[in-house]
């Protein structure tokens, strides 16, 4: 069997008790490398001291071995921070208004791929099947091959992919396209995602996409739909453990909770979910003293500019909301920039009342599925989703809400708290039952299985 070489941006170690840091791309692949093994190659989070940098750093942890390469700090601005972050991520997420281009940004990027490219080299056997993740490596496969290497090679979007009239506001996007047609294999989480990919080489006259055919650039390849998923069996049980250590920490006890965990990020719709919420309090006075809202938001890319000013905002925002409705003993939100171990939220988890996923824009999101993994199935609490998270395509027995619209929001928890028993088993019995059918192995799986075919097996898309 050939040896599976990940290959992210970020490599997350498990720490010191096996347990994975949070963030979705982490969990996942951490998951899928447990069963599978492997190499996981990526950026160590650190800058290097030297203007080289230094070979690979590898490390072996429980079966899995991680090699690292550390970035140096013009590359850590100008690719991670600056055309990853402040570029494409913007842009994939429809805020093509955010993005700040520059060809310094552009060359960063396609210049550390090249560095990625020269890294993985170094560990490369040739009969090794590389599955590259998410839009900070979308050239690799192309600097992989420049250097003559003809490995089988898969990418996963874990962001969505965009409209068309968003891509093209990105200078040289073509460059992009042609780099995704350099695999033999690109996995979108949904339809939605897919189509918008097919539609950019459509209306370009670049390429087309036929069932999961795809011809672009003069190239083959196959695009599929894969919506990454989680551990959902694990996770259920690490849920129902009944680790109250958490209680007392946040001092929940007698409150309805309403929960939202999402790193700090313009996309995620933080601060219009606290203004729901408070709007939610304002017009229910019988739930004042009586709800709490726990939004559990680690900061994030904290270099950028946008995500400095959100910090701000949604500190004042919180102290706002605090100040105005609240009392001694009740604090209606709880803002707290920790990011917290899996145990500890999957607890939180159960214990709320309403799970709240409102994003504006989401290529999955996995916190809606990890609080519906999480739920007591005599007793489950109810998820709110925003319409446009890649979940809401997979989950659309929970209350399905525009993020957009704080009023549809602020009904949505109010409906959400009042749910009778009977209803939220009825809602949540078949979005747990997809889940088990769905888990994170089986995306691992149902990717690795569609990349399987060598390179020139697939039919032909010349008329016949
Ligand atoms: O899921 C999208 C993603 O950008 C992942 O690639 C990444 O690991 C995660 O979000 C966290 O972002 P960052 O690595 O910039 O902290």
């Amino acid at each position: 069997m050939s040896r599976l070489i990940v290959v992210s941006n970020r490599v997350s170690l498990p720490d010191e008790h096996g347990s994975s840091p949070p963030g979705g791309l982490a969990v996942a692949l951490n998951a899928a490398l447990r069963r599978k093994g492997g190499l996981w190659m990526g950026w160590s989070g650190k800058v290097q001291a030297e203007e080289q940098p230094a070979a690979l750093m590898e490390k072996e942890v429980g079966g899995i071995t991680y090699a690292l390469t550390d970035l140096s700090q013009k590359d850590l601005e100008d690719y991670y921070y600056g055309f990853t972050n402040q570029v494409l991520w913007p842009i994939f997420h429809n805020r093509a208004d955010l993005a700040e281009y520059s060809e310094a940004r552009e060359s960063a990027y396609y210049r550390v791929n090249g560095l990625f490219a020269d890294q993985l080299e170094h560990v490369l056997r040739t009969d090794d099947v590389i599955w590259v993740h998410d839009y900070h490596l979308i050239p690799l496969a192309e600097k992989l091959q420049q250097r003559g290497h003809k490995n089988r090679i898969g990418f996963f979007l874990h962001t969505p992919w965009p409209p068309a009239d968003i891509l093209f506001t990105l200078p040289n996007y073509n460059t992009l396209l042609r780099g995704l047609s350099c695999y033999d294999l690109v996995g979108f989480h949904t339809e939605n995602d897919r189509n918008n990919f097919a539609e950019c080489l459509r209306r370009q006259e670049l390429g087309d996409l036929h069932g999961d055919d795809c011809r672009a650039y003069g190239k083959e390849f196959r695009c599929g739909v894969f919506p990454i998923s989680i551990d959902t069996a694990a996770f259920a049980s690490l849920a129902g453990r009944g680790d109250d250590l958490q209680e007392s920490f946040c001092r929940l006890a007698g409150f309805d909770v309403a929960i939202g965990v999402d790193r700090l990020d313009y996309s995620k719709g933080i601060d219009q979910r606290i203004v729901a919420f408070n709007r939610f309090l304002r017009s229910n006075k019988h739930r004042m003293r009586k709800t709490v809202l726990l939004q559990i938001t680690p900061k994030s890319r904290d270099k950028i500019p946008a995500y400095q000013a959100m910090q701000k905002d949604v500190a004042e925002l919180v102290g706002r909301v605090d100040g105005e409705l609240g009392s001694v003993g009740w604090v209606p939100v709880h803002y707290i920039n920790q990011s917290l171990g899996q145990p500890e939220l999957a607890s939180l988890y159960r214990r709320a009342r309403v799970g709240l996923v409102t994003p504006f824009r989401d290529g999955m999101n996995l916190v809606a599925k990890e609080y519906v993994a999480a739920q007591d199935p005599r007793d489950p609490g109810v998820l709110v989703l925003s319409r446009f998270a890649g979940a809401a395509s997979e989950l659309g027995e929970a209350i399905l809400v525009n993020p957009y619209d704080g009023e549809d929001m602020a009904r949505a928890i109010e409906t959400a708290l009042d749910m009778r028993r009977d209803e939220r088993i009825r809602r949540w019995t078949p979005m747990m039952e997809r889940l088990r059918a769905h888990d994170v192995y089986r995306w691992c799986d149902d990717f690795l299985s569609s990349l399987d075919p060598p390179r020139g097996s697939m039919p032909s898309l010349e008329p016949a």
